[in-house]
């Protein structure tokens, strides 16, 4: 087994080896005079199996090129399987045509990563799980609440914890941690009027004197998610905390975040932390290293992966 990383999460690749006991493959991953990306893998990968380790987050079309450019360059090493480990799968939340005449850019991705020569897709918490069915090669959707849960259970008094989903669409995701946290559930009905925009409208279960946890997939502009911390403080909680997968944290979400009224919002390595998210007082980052290792592991071995889960 050899593991490569292109530029978007070095930090977490290294963590992934060190997990894993391997030094992480060599590779240059550059760029010609005119941004064109130059890729070169330095030690032969003959007859290996081969994880090329790529979060398509910001810039995303520079990481998803990188990694379309990784995965053919392994491909004519005659590297015997190449799986594509993607922890921040960009992209999906255009998962289906919600108007006419729009694209479903989260198939088309699939279809070009596909193309390109993976033979296997190992990724974490995606945006909707039929995702996974654009891919037409053995794809592994990795759930990061185990490691959600057991954080919250490290750092918070469960007796008077309430786990809330920020909107609707989220309300599976939000009763599997309530589950394993043995907590109840509330949810934010939000509605969006504009792309980009969020507007709270009602929350459902009585949060009065609560310690809310909201859960998401994603947080970008931050709109969401401090909305809903708004709508929950109105409606009389204690306090409201984040735990969310994927910190894209774009434009100025990290100082919407430090001036919100979270007490704290926490977020996985899956995207690289910028010095920004390193700073900001009320936000931390909890490794997924551990758990994407394993489950590299357990691929290379030909054992179970949902297992991880159980
Ligand atoms: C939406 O369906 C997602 O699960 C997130 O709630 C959304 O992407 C968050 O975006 P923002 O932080 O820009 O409100």
């Amino acid at each position: 087994m050899k593991v490569f990383a292109g530029n978007s999460n070095r930090l977490l690749a290294e963590a992934i080896c060190n997990y894993l006991n391997l030094p992480l493959g060599k590779a240059t991953v550059r760029r010609f005079a005119d941004q064109e990306i130059f890729v070169e893998i330095q030690e032969n990968v003959r007859g290996e199996d081969v994880f090329v380790v790529q979060s398509t987050s910001f810039p995303t079309n520079d990481h998803l090129m990188e990694l379309l450019i990784m995965i053919d360059a392994m491909r004519r090493s005659s590297a015997r399987r190449i799986t594509a480990v993607i922890p921040y799968f960009g992209y999906a939340r255009q998962d289906r045509k919600p108007g006419p005449r729009t694209p479903i850019s989260a198939k088309l991705v699939a279809n070009l990563i596909t193309e390109a020569g993976a033979d296997r897709v190992l990724t974490l918490d995606l945006h909707a799980g039929q995702i996974q069915g654009f891919f037409d090669i053995p794809t592994d959707n990795l759930y990061a609440v185990p490691i959600l849960s057991r954080d919250v259970k490290e750092n918070y008094d469960l007796k008077n914890v309430m786990v809330v989903s920020p909107d609707v669409g989220g309300v599976v995701r939000a009763r599997a941690l309530a589950k394993r946290l043995d907590c109840q559930l509330a949810i934010v009905d939000k509605r969006r009027e504009r792309a980009g925009e969020s507007e709270v409208m009602n929350v459902i279960g009585d949060v009065t004197g609560k310690d809310c946890l909201l859960i998401d997939d994603i947080v970008d502009s931050g709109g969401t998610l401090c909305n809903a911390a708004e709508a929950l403080l109105n409606k009389g909680a204690t306090s409201v905390t984040a735990y969310i997968t994927h910190g894209v944290l774009s434009g100025g979400a990290v100082a919407r975040v430090t001036s919100s009224k979270l007490k704290e919002l926490v977020i996985t390595d899956s995207i690289q932390p910028t010095t920004a998210v390193q700073s900001a007082h009320n936000i931390r980052v909890i490794s997924t290293s551990t758990l994407i290792g394993e489950a590299i592991n357990r691929t290379s071995q030909e054992e179970s992966v949902s297992s991880l889960f159980d």
